[in-house]
């Protein structure tokens, strides 16, 4: 199959068994997840590798965030709530988190790191592809949250891009028919 062929049939899959992944191949992955465009050389990308019982303690982590937002975390109600973000990284067997570090170079733009990180989770997924894994690049609010930054050890002002979900598939996703590029394109000739 040609890589178009390959970009054309990628498709996200959330049904991931709890089989370990091997450290050579999460390496391959990231290995391929750095060859993207980049401006000014920055290279933006740090990736941190979340698996074991790193993930039980990063649910630990998102719950008892999360808990501190509610008015009464021991309502039944939110008690469910926050149980079912304590097991939300357990989903797989590997977490990469994605985030676009903040370069000291004065011409760099952040918007510009933040476009060649996305385009190094969009490799990670092609490459799980290519590998006969299954993945799904997640975000929500803890995404964009200081404090989240910090617990998971990244530099200060690093902005996170992606949490990708990755391990064997449970079961396979249904390639999808996409959408015709002429619905978002306009042509300039003249
Ligand atoms: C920036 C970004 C954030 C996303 N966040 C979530 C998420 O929080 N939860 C989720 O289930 N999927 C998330 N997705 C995955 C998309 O919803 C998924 O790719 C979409 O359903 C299309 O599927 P496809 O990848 O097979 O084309 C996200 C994708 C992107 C690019």
């Amino acid at each position: 199959m040609s890589v178009i062929d390959k970009i054309k049939a990628r498709v996200s899959n959330p049904l991931i068994d709890d089989s370990e992944i091997s450290t050579s191949v999460i390496s391959n992955i990231l290995n391929v997840a750095v060859c993207t465009s980049v401006h000014y050389n920055t290279d933006p990308w740090r990736f941190l590798v979340i698996q074991g019982n790193a993930r039980v303690r990063f649910g630990e982590f998102l719950a008892k965030r999360a808990a501190s937002e509610m008015a009464d975390p021991t309502d039944s109600i939110n008690v469910a709530k926050l149980a079912k973000i304590k097991t939300k990284p357990l989903r797989a067997p590997v977490i990469i988190v994605a985030g676009a570090a903040k370069s000291t170079n004065p011409k760099s733009r952040m918007v510009e790191d933040l476009a060649s990180v996305s385009a190094s989770c969009q490799n990670i997924l092609l490459a799980a592809q290519e590998l006969g894994l299954a993945a799904i690049w997640r975000t929500g609010a803890m995404t964009y949250s200081d404090d989240v930054v910090e617990y998971l050890g990244f530099e200060k002002a690093t902005q996170l891009v992606a949490f990708i979900y990755l391990g064997n598939p449970a079961k396979h996703c249904k390639t999808k028919n996409r959408k015709s590029s002429e619905e978002f394109t306009r042509w300039l000739s003249e």
